[in-house]
């Protein structure tokens, strides 16, 4: 089977957000795939930082896909602002669902706004069982490595299982994993199975992002090769 590439998606929230702009092409500058946007709403996690119109401003300047993260209580009710701001990715935390059938109709409703692809998320204490039934509805899952809400956090290698046990599944979608992801613990995600890697103070508190983005690149690809070779 012939492995997809690995995609780099740089956390906005440890960027200068006085200079969003040139931060996005910066980002773009250093060859990141994605650019990842994080969106908490206060509620369901305890911190608060973009909206609709920023997404929809940073759409307008980037050139690369925009990676939605929504930590919010109601995803669904912000389905078609989100879409319409520009979302190419959107993602909402299962645990903001209570069953299988309440999450099929957060991603039917985000299909229906006809973003490219629909993400699910889960945060460290939700149990992988959660998002497995949903893995035929999902092109990516975003296996959180700290808990949702803030960057500069350390990661948690005991969910490095979730991310296995979504690939022993067969499943060929994206695995996404977000949180204290630096040249250390990405070769770990990598032979996990995670190829969609976030990182935000690693990378934009780097000296130089073109650089130390280029070697999470690298780290990640030989270490696949080595697990698929093992
Ligand atoms: C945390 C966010 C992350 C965060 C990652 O809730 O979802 O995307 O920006 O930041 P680092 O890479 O600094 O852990
Ligand atoms: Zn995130």
């Amino acid at each position: 089977m012939a492995l997809r590439p690995i995609l780099i998606s740089p956390s906005l929230l440890s960027a200068d957000f006085a200079r969003l702009g040139e931060e996005v092409e910066r980002a773009e500058a250093a060859g990141a795939d994605w650019l990842h946007v994080d969106v908490m709403d206060g509620h369901f996690v305890p911190n608060l930082t973009i909206g609709p119109v920023v997404v929809e401003a940073l759409k307008k300047r980037a050139r690369i896909p925009l990676d939605v993260h929504l930590m919010i209580s109601e995803p669904r009710r912000y389905a078609r602002a989100f879409a319409q701001a520009g979302a190419h990715v959107l993602t909402f935390h299962v645990e903001t669902t209570a069953n299988d059938s309440e999450a099929r109709d957060v991603i039917a409703a985000f299909r229906a706004e006809g973003v490219a692809k629909v993400g699910a998320s889960l945060n460290p204490d939700c149990p992988v069982e959660r998002v497995l039934p949903l893995l035929g509805d999902l092109d990516l899952v975003l296996v959180m490595s700290v808990h949702a809400g803030f960057g500069g956090q350390r990661f948690m290698p005991e969910v490095l299982a979730k991310t296995r046990a979504i690939r022993a599944r067969g499943w060929n979608g994206f695995v996404e994993m977000d949180g204290g992801l630096n040249a250390e613990t990405i070769p770990l995600c990598a032979a996990a199975g995670a190829d969609v890697l976030v990182s935000g103070s690693a990378l934009f508190g780097a000296p130089d992002l073109g650089a130390t983005l280029s070697r999470f690149r690298a780290a990640a690809e030989s270490a696949r090769e080595e697990t698929i070779h093992a």
